[in-house]
């Protein structure tokens, strides 16, 4: 199969015819490219595991064309926490995951009795989904364990010949996966940490770590990670002392010159602005694994709001390697 890419909206009526023949196909949203299938197909839902090399245990996002759709696919569309959290966060880079009805498709949520359901902020997304009708579930367009695609490059890279298209939106703003929550009790338990932040969560319910390892598979320890094995260290004077043992590159926070030792670098954010960073990351860290190194060392971000969700990505990228 062949892999075309085409630009912008040039693509939304043939995007959609593909998602209406059972075909998947790499659309653009606000956090990072996702492989989207008709979510109600099951054969469909079955080529994104098959393209992405996905474990079957490992449960979609569907995404909605509009907000009808939560009562037609979850059984919580009128709790009053979940309504306010959609009001406030929707569209945009959130995901609830709510009691599902025997709708969605079996394979969608790995058997679970929850679907995890956003909508999306990005026009073009949102264009193909108007035009199409009806919920797509979509993963990250990336094959399983590997970085997110924030580019239509990126999935290139990831799928080439095994998807017919690639929707060409320019890099994603955002460009970390979107937070997923659980409701369960009146509390918010954080399955992923995300562009909404725990700061910003907290005035609607208590925050709460997930319920247990396997709520989120997510969760699993290793994930977005880069072929180069990746060490996180624990602060800026760390990287300055350390001596890489061969050629090792640096993905710095806001540091404006090279450390010696390192025979790459890729900066994050000259201007320690967590939102330019997160919208960088994943695109640095691409960059830093084709260069061949023995060694990607990374300087944490400030723990605090975005930070968070840019450090877990850091430490899940470093898993394989520590
Ligand atoms: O920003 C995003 O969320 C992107 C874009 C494309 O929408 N999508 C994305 O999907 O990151 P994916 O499949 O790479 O990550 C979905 C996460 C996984 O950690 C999965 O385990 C979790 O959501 N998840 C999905 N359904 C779930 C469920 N029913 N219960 C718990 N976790 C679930
Ligand atoms: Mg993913």
């Amino acid at each position: 199969m062949t892999t075309r890419i085409v630009a912008g909206a040039a693509g939304v009526e043939e995007a959609s015819a593909l998602l209406a023949a059972g075909q998947i196909v790499a659309l653009p949203t606000e956090t990072v490219y996702g492989l989207a299938a008709s979510a109600l197909d099951p054969e469909a839902a079955a080529r994104v595991f098959e393209a992405k090399e996905r474990p079957a245990f490992d449960p979609l996002i569907v995404h909605l064309p509009s907000l009808d759709w939560l009562d037609r696919l979850t059984t919580a569309a009128f709790d009053p926490l979940v309504q306010s959290l959609i009001q406030r966060f929707w569209p945009g880079p959130f995901t609830l995951v709510l009691a599902r009805r025997p709708i969605v498709p079996d394979i969608v949520t790995s058997d679970l009795p929850t679907v995890a359901v956003r909508m999306s902020a990005h026009p073009l997304f949102r264009a193909v989904l108007d035009h199409f009708g009806a919920p797509v579930a979509a993963p990250s367009a990336n094959r399983f364990g590997r970085i997110s695609p924030t580019a239509a490059q990126h999935v290139l890279e990831e799928l080439d010949g095994r998807i017919p298209l690639i929707l060409d939106g320019g890099p994603c703003a955002v460009g970390i996966e979107s937070t997923v929550v659980a409701p369960i009790d009146g509390a918010l338990h954080l399955l992923r940490a995300g562009p909404i932040t725990a700061e910003d969560l907290a005035p609607f319910a208590p925050v709460l770590p997930p319920p247990s390892a396997i709520a989120s598979p997510g969760q699993l320890p290793s994930h977005y990670a880069p072929l180069t094995p990746l060490r996180l260290l624990s602060s800026a004077a760390e990287v300055d002392k350390f001596k890489p043992a061969g050629p090792a590159g640096l993905l710095a926070w806001s540091r404006p010159f090279r450390p010696a030792q390192f025979a790459a670098m890729e900066v994050l954010t000259l201007r320690s602005d967590p939102r330019e960073a997160a919208a960088r990351l994943f695109a640095a860290m691409r960059h830093l694994d084709s260069l061949g190194l023995d060694l990607i060392v990374a300087e944490p971000p400030p723990p605090a709001g975005l930070g968070a969700a840019i450090l877990d990505r850091l430490r899940k990228a470093s898993a394989y390697s520590e």
